[in-house]
């Protein structure tokens, strides 16, 4: 078991007004002392604002992408050390959109996975098969490589320290998720490539997570909390989802 997370990641969603909104809503709940830690990731843009928002609160912040490099002639590209002078303590790398729709090899993926730590941030590691790979019976090997792509840069030690987010791609804003049994396979094939070191590694499952389906979810055992995208952009619903955590 690792430490309970509910994270959501507003990918390309909002204005800098319904930004702060969100943001607002979300710091006025009172969170109990065992809760899950919560983590936003607004778009890039806006992070600045919604981190003046979230000053002396207890949801973390976030950001959706980080480039490999730590500083220098990269136009449009952003650091680590950027993020985390903004107030973000996690990144998300490896999202299965930045994989498929920017060509985000899994060789740059393990690249930002170690920028991000280098610069201080815990990245949360996305990873997941497409429909055709579950149906060629490929998740898991499709998984494992990804993880191992990271492993081979950085070192085992490295990436347990992180969190890993479990996204198989067909479930990631269809409304079709994955079966809770279909996702603890997955989990628990992660758990066991991460080995004795690993046990504490958080889990998160993404990909429809809503406030029917998350309970079910949040229960087996190897995972720790939830990486969520649409049911996040209203407070009250990702409330719901983060009061499901286990803490
Ligand atoms: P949805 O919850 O909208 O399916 O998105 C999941 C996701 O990609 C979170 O990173």
């Amino acid at each position: 078991m690792g430490k309970p997370l509910i994270a959501g990641n507003w990918k390309m969603h909002g204005t800098a007004e319904s930004a702060l909104t969100l943001a607002a809503q979300l710091n006025q709940y009172r969170f109990q002392e065992n809760a899950a830690e919560m983590i936003i990731f607004p778009p890039l843009v806006h992070i600045s604002a919604v981190s003046a928002v979230l000053a002396d609160s207890s949801i973390a912040l976030g950001a959706q992408n980080v480039s490999q490099y730590s500083n220098g002639a990269y136009t449009g590209e952003v650091s680590g050390e950027m993020l985390l002078d903004q107030g973000c303590k996690y990144v998300l790398v490896g999202h299965s959109e930045r994989r498929a729709v920017m060509g985000e090899s899994s060789q740059v993926v393990a690249e930002k996975f170690r920028a991000a730590q280098n610069a201080g941030l815990i990245p949360i590691l996305c990873v997941g098969e497409t429909l055709e790979q579950r149906h060629a019976g490929k998740t898991l090997e499709v998984v494992a490589k990804q993880i191992d792509a990271v492993i081979d840069l950085v070192g085992l030690n490295k990436v347990i320290q992180a969190v890993i987010a479990y996204e198989p791609v067909w479930a990631i804003g269809t409304g079709e998720t994955a079966s809770p049994q279909q996702a603890q396979q997955v989990h628990s094939a992660i758990r066991t490539q991460l080995g004795e070191a690993g046990q504490a590694t958080t889990l998160l499952y993404g990909g429809s997570v809503n406030a029917s389906n998350a309970a079910e979810l949040f229960e087996q055992l190897d995972i720790d909390g939830g990486l969520v995208g649409g049911a996040s952009l209203e407070a009250d619903k990702f409330l719901k989802i983060a009061q499901l955590v286990e803490a």
